[in-house]
């Protein structure tokens, strides 16, 4: 069934999100002098960014260096970071920060008038910059929304528009209703998937809407399966949905993590210990947790001086629960809060089709390969929107309009009921995960799909686009479901953030990324030809769009 469109228009760069990424992108492609329309399905704040604490990762101006940080990141990514891409992101940390305090961010600073500059888990030295104590990403989200771009809040892309040239536009639904924007660029950066999970560090909008676009615009997606748990999420009993974050930074000024016995939770289990990467100690809890039949650790930081000072925001989460950490130990378990993988990109954020861009969490650069460093995810969200946005020009007056007659629809994307979802993943897709789990989770979620009624009731809501809007990313996340599950399944080895309990150590065979798309009757295919695995997926990216 089609719908009727209400409104049209045209840009040079349609840009989907309003975190990091996808401002820094629109803000340089606007420099450049090109019509840019921003979409954010939620309002100004609604965005990963804003919820980001612990800080920037940039080569720090003494006692570190370029090669430190790249080796730090390969080091975590366990074998599947592409070091090109690793290399160009970091070097291009400093001018990204340099340019964001020129728009306005005020970034820490210590007595000594320096940048003040912490530590956390992977990291071999003090290089994260912060803001605001613990308030870093809503620093930067409140600089660049000072920058006055335009954006289109409550607007969701339902469908991007490709032809023989590639990218022609988008279809979007908006208050105005359903509406088609004719464009030969489109820019995903619609964060990551943390709503596949019933705890997440993510907000509500994190539901998978750019790799599900992606996917179904013909692109490439990879490294699903590397979903990353957040070691230290605060715990209160039966808490669901996004969960309040404490920050590795914490750990970083000297925090000890201990079991319900008072015992370390890392000793022995890694030389850096809590602040070991984040695989390595979430799965330590995990196992502890396991062993001790509880359903949380702790976080003991009562030893920081000026705990409040530096750490404000978290802070007021531990006090709105009656958690003084002060005084009190902080209860913490594990939750799903970044995805390594996405749709995969240059550093650039050219995708594998023409005019489609992706930038931010939602893309794979080859940044974070299996796991990734803490601090690097608004680091890649500068340097690559800022690449990106720069990288749309090339794509000027290259498109044709989309046809009057286009099909889509929204009723016809296949969905499950997003707390089965929530249930299934969180069950069979966490921390640690086997193959009669996800092979099982793979069969259920067809039978969660093809159980449900055929619902039409999308194509009638035009004047309702929150509903239209909730039916797209309950379809998002079912298609991601599906792709996540199918690449974890493959993966018959442990490696990064991937642990299988039946295949508990990495298999050099296995050290390639694995690709998904689309295939007949729109279900996710692994990618299995030899080229497409290789460990570096630059070749499956044209040089220039
Ligand atoms: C944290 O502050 O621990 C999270 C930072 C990150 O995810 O990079």
């Amino acid at each position: 069934m089609s719908i009727s469109l209400t409104w049209e228009a045209e840009a040079d760069l349609v840009v989907v999100g309003g975190g990091v990424a996808g401002l820094t992108a629109a803000r340089t492609a606007s420099l450049r002098g090109l019509r840019v329309l921003t979409l954010s399905k939620g309002g100004a704040t609604d965005t990963s960014t804003q919820y980001a604490q612990g800080g920037i990762a940039v080569v720090a101006p003494h006692g570190d260096s370029v090669e430190s940080h790249v080796q730090d990141t390969v080091i975590a990514g366990a074998g599947l970071c592409d070091p090109d891409a690793v290399r160009s992101i970091v070097e291009g940390g400093q001018h990204a920060v340099a340019a964001l305090t020129d728009l306005g961010a005020v970034f820490d600073h210590g007595r000594d008038g320096e940048v003040s500059r912490t530590r956390e888990g992977g990291h071999s030295t003090r290089r994260i910059i912060h803001a605001g104590g613990d308030a870093t990403g809503a620093e930067v989200q409140r600089a660049l929304n000072a920058a006055g771009l335009p954006v289109l809040f409550g607007a969701a892309v339902i469908e991007i528009v490709t032809g023989p040239d590639g990218v022609r536009g988008v279809i979007a639904v908006s208050d105005k209703g359903f509406g088609m924007v004719h464009a030969p660029a489109v820019l995903l950066a619609t964060g990551g998937l943390g709503q596949l999970y019933a705890c997440s560090t993510n907000p509500p909008g994190a539901t998978a809407d750019g790799i599900a676009l992606a996917l179904r615009a013909g692109a490439v997606v990879a490294d699903l399966e590397f979903l990353q748990f957040h070691p230290t999420v605060l715990f209160t009993p039966g808490g669901v949905g996004r969960r309040p974050l404490i920050s590795e930074a914490v750990r970083g000024e000297g925090a000890i993590l201990v079991d319900s016995q008072g015992n370390s939770v890392t000793a022995g289990v890694h030389p850096r210990g809590d602040l070991a990467p984040r695989d390595v100690v979430s799965r330590a809890i995990a196992a502890r947790m396991h062993e001790l039949g509880t359903d949380h650790v702790y976080l003991d930081g009562r030893a920081i001086a000026g705990f409040e000072e530096r750490f404000p925001t978290i802070t007021a989460s531990c006090l709105a629960v009656g958690i003084d950490p002060r005084v009190d130990l902080i209860p913490v378990a594990p939750a799903a809060h970044y995805q390594c993988g996405g749709v995969v990109t240059d550093t650039s954020g050219r995708t594998t089709v023409p005019g489609l861009y992706a930038a931010g969490e939602v893309a794979r650069t080859g940044l974070h390969g299996a796991n990734r460093l803490a601090s690097n995810s608004l680091l890649e969200g500068l340097v690559v929107g800022e690449r990106a946005g720069a990288a749309a020009a090339e794509r000027r007056g290259r498109a044709e309009r989309i046809p009057a007659d286009t099909h889509f629809g929204v009723a016809e994307l296949p969905r499950a009921d997003r707390k089965l979802l929530q249930e299934l993943m969180s069950e069979h897709a966490a921390v640690v995960r086997d193959g009669d789990g996800l092979r099982g989770a793979v069969l259920r979620l067809v039978g969660l799909i093809s159980g449900g009624e055929a619902d039409e009731s999308a194509e009638v809501r035009a004047d309702d686009p929150a509903a239209v809007i909730r039916d797209l990313e309950d379809a998002a996340l079912t298609l991601a479901a599906r792709a996540l599950l199918l690449a974890a399944a493959a993966r018959t080895e442990s490696r990064g953030c991937h642990t299988r309990s039946d295949h508990p150590d990495p298999r050099e065979e296995q050290r390639h990324s694995i690709g998904v798309r689309l295939g007949a009757y729109g279900r996710p295919q692994l990618i299995t030809d030899g080229s497409a695995m290789t460990p570096s997926w630059r070749d499956a990216v044209p040089a220039a769009h």
